[in-house]
């Protein structure tokens, strides 16, 4: 079987690799084939930070760039992209750039084991932010740094010198070069031999016809669960079919009353859409794993993986989304609720890949309100989460769409519930009432993120706090807390 040559911008040069196999990562790709030990190993499952690196890839004009888990991420998925890792940032004559210059002066790194992770992350930041104008808050350098974990110095110096290296002399990349190098590179496509083992359509219809050849071969999108079966449990794959590069699939789309967002769409890119329509997601947004995770996963990816703890789909539900399944055959569209039918099973046709995902817009007196609850704050797995969709009409409830996770095998809607809500008034009392209905409508199980009763008793209590908040409490985020003096039965969302 033959593996198309896989060619990305390091260094300022073309970087052409054959054989590379299909589950090969970046991280392996960089340590164990370069020889290239800048970029450290830590958990290799998106969780520390260690191996953060830099893409950059062309978007018109400029350059997006996206500081990603390289652990996780396939070798394959960075053709055609620029990477840049933590021993690229000095200049040739060896002058610190300004990231590496503020982690110094902040004395930001003690064993410094994390610390070429933190850089890179700073390093996005620096590109995104600093390099346009833009002010590095310090809310927007935890929420950058939340994917990166650091056990020896203490967040404080390297969230200093996150806001501290705006302050220094601006370095830039010659961004037109680059992006000549990286046009150079689009036209250099992958093989395209019918006996594929690595196989990243451009197009849809290429796509498509792809699946219908390869139903068997594995699909992946940012990797960002793919890459720890591979990682944790050892799992190969034949032949994998990468949907990020289809033109069709990368669209977000701002209908009357739809958000369109394509399976190949970031998690970062698809919130930042999402929010434009209701704010108040943003701090749920930012709890979803650490932004290496999000710059490289995908809505979609997250929705066809079908993990009953997926922070995603629970607020999809409640937002009554659906997803649009395609084959050369055609389309059809099926709400989010009924895509799955057991654990991590799915009515997706082996023919079929998921294509977009659509979200309905704001409705008229709508409050919507999303509630994750995780043992850590950031980059953590929901032990339970609940999302709840309501329209108010004079004191009563006319419409009513809850969606939960981490209570079922699947992420589920709250049915019961919802019809225990229509029509009543929305006071105290009835959403007390149908706190109970809400507390048996499920049957969680016990686990290492919580136990059944723990669940049962969190979901009840997550709808209380829904309407205390409908009532002008103002919503409550551990940023604003004093931590010491603040505990809800063991929540920290
Ligand atoms: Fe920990 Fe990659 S090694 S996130
Ligand atoms: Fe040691 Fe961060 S400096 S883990």
């Amino acid at each position: 079987m033959t593996t198309p040559l896989l060619q990305f911008l390091w260094r300022g040069d073309i970087v052409a690799l054959p054989n590379i196999a299909p589950a090969r990562t970046l991280l392996q790709l960089l340590r164990e084939d370069l020889n290239h030990s800048a970029t450290k190993e830590g958990c290799n499952e998106g969780d520390c930070g260690a191996c953060t690196v830099v893409l950059g890839e062309a978007q018109g004009d400029h350059i997006k760039y996206s500081a990603v888990n390289s652990c996780i991420r396939q070798a394959h998925s960075i053709h055609g992209m620029a990477l840049w890792t933590a021993a690229d940032l000095a200049a040739p004559d060896g002058t610190p750039h300004p990231v590496q210059q503020a982690l110094h002066q902040c004395h930001a790194s003690q064993c410094g084991f994390c610390t070429p992770g933190f850089a890179m992350s700073l390093f996005g930041v620096y590109q995104n932010q600093v390099l346009k104008g833009a002010p590095v808050t310090r809310t927007l350098a935890q929420e950058a740094l939340s994917g990166n974990l650091c056990r020896c110095t203490g967040y404080r110096p390297i969230l200093d010198a996150a806001q501290h290296m705006a302050s220094l002399p601006r370095v830039h990349l010659d961004e037109n070069e680059l992006l000549q190098k990286l046009e150079l590179l689009t036209h250099t496509g992958q093989a395209t031999e019918p006996d594929f083992s690595y196989k990243s359509p451009a197009n849809l219809n290429d796509l498509l016809a792809t699946r219908k050849a390869h139903p068997g071969a594995q699909i992946v999108a940012g990797c960002t669960d793919v890459g720890l079966w591979v990682n944790k449990l050892h799992m190969d794959f034949d032949q994998v079919l990468d949907v990020t590069r289809v033109a069709e699939l990368k669209t977000i789309e701002l209908q009357d009353t739809h958000t369109v967002i394509g399976a190949a769409v970031s998690l970062s890119d698809a919130f930042a859409a999402l929010e434009e329509d209701r704010p108040q997601l943003h701090d749920f947004f930012s709890r979803f794993a650490g932004l290496p995770v999000r710059n490289s996963g995908t809505l979609g990816g997250n929705i066809a993986n079908g993990s009953p703890i997926g922070d995603s789909m629970p607020l999809l539900i409640a937002l009554h989304a659906s997803v649009v399944l395609m084959s050369v055959r055609g389309a059809r569209e099926v709400p989010l609720e009924n895509l799955y039918t057991g654990y991590r099973k799915n009515v997706i046709a082996a023919d079929e890949v998921l294509a977009y995902v659509r979200v309905p817009r704001p409705q008229p007196n709508e409050f919507s309100r999303v509630y994750k609850v995780s043992k850590r704050f950031e980059d953590d797995i929901s032990a339970v989460c609940l999302a709840v969709n309501l329209q108010l009409q004079d004191g009563q409830v006319i419409a009513a769409s809850l969606g939960a996770g981490g209570v079922a095998a699947t992420p589920v809607r709250a049915s019961k519930t919802e019809t225990a809500l229509c029509g009543q008034p929305w006071t105290q009392a009835s959403v007390l009432k149908v706190v109970s209905t809400l507390r048996a409508e499920f049957q969680p199980i016990s686990d290492m993120r919580a136990s059944a009763a723990y669940r049962t008793e969190v979901l009840g209590n997550l709808l209380q706090r829904f309407w205390l908040e409908t009532q002008g409490h103002a919503h409550t985020s551990l940023a604003s807390l004093n931590l010491d003096t603040f505990h809800v039965a063991g929540e920290n969302a």
